[in-house]
């Protein structure tokens, strides 16, 4: 049994689908269900044995302890974050909260679980922490990628957050010996992914003829990595992740956010016309930077590559255009998140829930 926190949100969501569809080992999900998680992303999953939800906080000791004793997992995948860059300049606090101190109580949690374990389950256990390219700052463009041993240099809440758990996850595994990885991955893009983030923001925006906001000169670059890609990484970390290791997941597909904004417009277009209308480029906006906006992102991957054979494989214009099929094809999953209507279905399902942030 594995168990995965932050299950349900986007990344979480996508791998725990895939790992069932290819996997007979069951899966735990322990998940608040903040206004990033949403149990409907795995609905066809409720029924089966093999999948479980735990609704639950990773900042709670209790919470942790208790579902390690019942389930006795053999890896952990540590998930579960605050993850949206304007939010965290916006309110801080949740990303302390649940970035630093819960990866803390999860490596405290996992740190006596592990102790007590058989010799060959110790041997063989794995937590695997999920982490950022965002960590280790901004790049010109003349710049080199991030290696996996480049200098910490956060610029946001959020990633100064990411790289305190990532700096506990480090002391964990060198002060204590817990068979602790650490990844860190580029912007990820796919189905399932909360529209504030920028690819599924600009898709709605440009299906309802509503403008697509740049920040800055829309100039700033990232490395794009198709979701599928990254769980496959995130799976062979799992299973073969060296303790204390540190894999780099990057997209090789660097693009400026205008690029993909354009893109994007010229996918809708060809998949919805308006007749008579102006092309939906003329959407694009430039507004207001985002502040301490980093420039560039890109990773060099050759750790992942050597220990876990894994390189990315989606071209990114087809991951895209898969990616607006995808938002395309599920408008009752958009119109639910949207109007917040997933919210009262969590509700009644798991009342008082609904009410966390
Ligand atoms: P997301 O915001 O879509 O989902 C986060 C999930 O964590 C949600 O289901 C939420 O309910 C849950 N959660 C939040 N606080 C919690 C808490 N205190 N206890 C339990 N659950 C909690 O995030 P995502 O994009 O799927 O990212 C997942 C992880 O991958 C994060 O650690 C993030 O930093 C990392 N990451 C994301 C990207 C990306 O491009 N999305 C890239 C690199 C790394
Ligand atoms: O690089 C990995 C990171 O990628 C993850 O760790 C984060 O969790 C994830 O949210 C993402 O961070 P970004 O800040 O890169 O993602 P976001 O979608 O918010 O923004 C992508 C780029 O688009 C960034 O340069 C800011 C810009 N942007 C974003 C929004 C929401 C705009 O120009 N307009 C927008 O409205």
């Amino acid at each position: 049994m594995i168990l995965v926190t932050g299950g349900s949100g986007f990344i979480g969501s996508n791998f725990i689908r895939d790992w069932l569809s290819r996997h007979d080992e069951p899966v735990v999900n322990l998940d608040k269900l903040t206004y990033a998680g949403n149990p409907l992303n795995l609905s066809e999953w409720d029924q089966d044995p093999r999948y479980r939800f735990v609704p639950g906080d990773v900042t709670d000791r209790h919470t942790l302890t208790d579902l390690l004793g019942q389930t006795r997992p053999r890896a952990i995948l540590h998930l579960a974050a605050e993850t949206h860059v304007d939010r965290s300049i916006a309110q801080p606090a949740p990303f302390v909260f649940t970035n630093v101190v819960g990866t803390y109580t999860v490596l405290e949690a996992v740190r006596h679980y592990w102790s007590e374990l058989q010799h060959h389950e110790r041997k063989n256990f794995r937590l695997v922490h999920v982490s950022t390219d965002e960590v280790f700052g901004s790049l010109t463009p003349a710049e080199a990628p991030f290696t996996e041993s480049s200098p910490y240099a956060p610029n946001s809440p959020y990633s100064a957050s990411k790289a305190g758990a990532d700096h506990l996850a480090r002391a964990y595994s060198r002060t204590y010996h817990v068979p602790v990885v650490v990844t860190h991955a580029s912007s990820n893009y796919g189905p399932f992914q909360f529209p504030e983030k920028l690819i599924p923001l600009l898709v709605v925006n440009a299906l309802n003829g509503r403008p697509l906001p740049l920040y800055g000169d829309g100039q700033n670059v990232r490395d794009w990595l198709y979701v599928e890609d990254h769980c496959r990484g995130l799976a062979a970390a799992l299973d073969a992740g060296i303790p204390g290791a540190v894999y780099n997941f990057g997209g090789m597909s660097e693009r400026s956010n205008l690029t993909v904004a354009e893109k994007i417009c010229d996918l809708v277009d060809a998949r919805r016309p308006r007749p008579g209308e102006p092309a939906r480029r003329s959407l694009i906006r430039f507004v207001a930077d985002r502040p301490g906006h980093d420039r560039r992102y890109a990773l060099s991957c050759k750790a992942a590559a050597g220990d876990l054979g894994w390189t990315p494989t989606t071209d990114f214009e087809q991951g895209l255009a898969a990616t607006v099929d995808w938002y395309l094809d599920h408008p009752d999953w958009l119109a639910d998140v949207v109007s917040g209507d997933y919210r009262r279905w969590i509700e009644a399902h798991y009342p008082g829930l609904a009410l966390t942030t």
